[in-house]
């Protein structure tokens, strides 16, 4: 069923949070967003289904072909979609997120056929193009190739290459598939801040800055999608250089090439753009506690834990007496249900009003090594 809500600035949060099943009790109503385009007094809502979302794409696509943005749920996080050849449109998504033009976006495309229309593939990489995309796509894999001249430069911030996936998420495939056009979608949420895995945290995040929202309820996947380049060897597997950890991981890329990060770049150097240290952070100070001993709290602060398990053996939990604990595996201490729920977790916890959010570290294996990721970027402030 197809249900609808009109929500001036974020209006409706707090019905949404409820609706919203798993994130419930947040408070994630209490701010309310900026609005700051005046173009666009208010932000819709629509609610979708999987087995009947034809209206909220017809929608979307009308918006998207009139040159507007539309936040869309994908299996990772919600990003905010534009038509990628559409370079006013691609404006409208740097100018909602506030988001500065040396950070380029992602370009989603419908099919592996659509791959060609927006890169040129070159004949060393073919094979290996191939085998990730048969084996990754549609899904959380993001590729870093060569450019197609017709993607507006504006979307690769001016580089020779551009990012490219195919989301799994249903919704994103049917607007996609009938859009007919390639989608370029950061994450919905303002530049640096934690990206959202809700429609809620959306309009948090843009209400009153973007015209429609499609909410298709918590996203699967909870971090964004892993990204790599990639550089082939005569011989050999190609080398794969790891842009962004996430829900691909390296154990899962091995099979096909050779996995290496590439150099952290420092906010001094933008020219090498996307992975400025200070991201996904909240307004709170986030202190990653590699070792409970480190910790020394001052007379009078008031702290939260961003806990693994929540567990009463955790020494963690037994460190201090706390504000508040939010768990990212309460009690079972699962990776896959940790990544879900940490954009979540850092939001409630941001919005707690405490002086300092202490977050504990998690194994650094699998899914982990996206999870620690995103809490060091949280953790540095920029
Ligand atoms: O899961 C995801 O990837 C989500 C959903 C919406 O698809 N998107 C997402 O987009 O996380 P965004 O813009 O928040 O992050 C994309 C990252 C940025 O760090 C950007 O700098 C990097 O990808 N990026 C984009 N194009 C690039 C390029 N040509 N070379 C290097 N990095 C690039
Ligand atoms: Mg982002």
């Amino acid at each position: 069923m197809v249900a609808r809500c009109r929500a001036v600035a974020g209006a409706c949060l707090q019905g949404l949070v409820a609706q919203d099943g798993i994130f419930r009790n947040s408070g994630l109503a209490r701010r309310a967003p900026v609005c700051q385009d005046s173009r666009v007094p208010e932000t819709r809502l629509i609610q979708v289904e999987e087995d009947e979302m034809k209206e909220a794409v017809t929608e979307a696509c009308a918006l998207l072909r009139a040159g507007e943005v539309v936040a869309l749920p994908t299996e990772t996080v919600y990003g905010l979609a534009a038509d990628a050849f559409n370079p006013e449109a691609v404006a409208r998504v740097f100018a909602a997120k506030e988001r500065p033009s040396f950070d380029p976006l992602i370009v989603h495309i419908a099919s592996r056929g659509d791959l060609k229309t927006v890169a040129l593939i070159p004949e060393d990489i073919l094979d290996t193009v191939n085998q990730l995309t048969s084996a990754f796509w549609p899904g959380p894999l993001t590729l870093i190739l060569p450019k197609h001249p017709d993607v507006p430069d504006l979307v690769t911030s001016g580089l020779p290459t551009v990012a490219v996936r195919q989301s799994a998420h249903p919704v994103f495939r049917a607007v996609n598939k009938e859009l007919s056009r390639p989608i370029a979608a950061p994450s919905a949420n303002r530049f640096g801040r934690i990206s959202p895995t809700s429609a809620s945290a959306v309009m948090k995040e843009l209400g009153g800055r973007i015209p429609l929202i499609v909410d298709a309820g918590a996203c699967s996947e909870g971090v964004e999608s892993t990204i790599i380049s990639i550089e082939p060897r005569s011989g050999k597997k190609p080398i794969f250089r790891l842009h962004r950890a996430g829900p691909i991981t390296k154990e899962q890329l091995q099979e096909y090439g050779r996995v290496e990060k590439i150099r952290e770049i420092k906010p001094e150097t933008p020219q090498a753009p996307g992975q400025l240290d200070s991201h996904y952070a909240p307004l709170t100070p986030l202190i990653l506690l590699e070792n409970p001993a480190d910790f020394v709290p001052e007379d009078g602060k008031k702290y939260g834990l961003l806990s693994y398990t929540g567990e009463d053996d955790s020494p963690y939990v037994n460190l201090h007496d706390w504000e508040l604990v939010e768990s990212l595996s309460p009690g079972s201490g699962k990776l896959a249900e940790a990544a879900i729920r940490l954009f979540f977790v850092m939001r409630v916890l941001d919005e707690a009003g405490l002086d300092a959010i202490i977050a504990e570290p998690v194994s650094e294996t699998g899914l982990g090594v996206a999870i620690m990721d995103r809490l060091r970027r949280a953790a540095v402030k920029g």
